[in-house]
């Protein structure tokens, strides 16, 4: 398949990702019930299995992988990071002011992920400057 065509795919299902993750964010910290909707909960999980599935048809085409290139390693933890902050931010943290900061730190990790992307540096956006 068409490299550019998988990674706009990629980059795709990373913008509906954290798009989706500030929605979930806000049904949680504001206690909606609309979080326990079915879709609502699986959606996530179908766009993480199809952002991952990508990243692997990247990494294959370009021979570069996690534990071999360093930039690799540091989006493959930082994503394990997302996730676990991001549970935390929508069903595991006890409290509003926890699952707020949940969030706020998930939404920087993915901050940090896409400066990895962009610069293929562990630095980040601070490779850039
Ligand atoms: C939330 C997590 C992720 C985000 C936000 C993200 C974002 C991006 C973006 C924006 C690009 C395009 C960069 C560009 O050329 O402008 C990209 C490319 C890529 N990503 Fe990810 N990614 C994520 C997770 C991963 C993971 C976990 C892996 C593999 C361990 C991975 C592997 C790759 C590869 C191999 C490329 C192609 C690099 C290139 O052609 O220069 N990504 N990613």
């Amino acid at each position: 398949m068409d490299y550019a065509l998988v990674k706009h795919m990629h980059m795709g299902m990373a913008y509906l990702s954290i798009t989706f993750f500030i929605f979930r964010s806000i049904l949680s910290v504001t206690e909606s019930g609309l979080l326990q909707n079915k879709l609502i909960k699986i959606l996530p999980h179908i766009i993480d299995t199809f952002l991952l599935l990508f990243a692997g048809h990247l990494m294959m085409t370009i021979q570069q992988y996690p534990f071999a290139d360093a930039w690799l390693t540091a989006k493959l933890v930082a994503l394990i990071a997302y996730v676990i902050v991001g549970t935390i931010a929508i069903k595991r943290g006890k409290t509003t002011v926890i699952r707020l900061w949940a969030s706020i730190i998930a939404v920087a990790i993915f901050a940090y992920i896409l400066g990895v992307a962009k610069t293929h540096d562990v630095m980040s956006w601070l490779a850039i400057a």
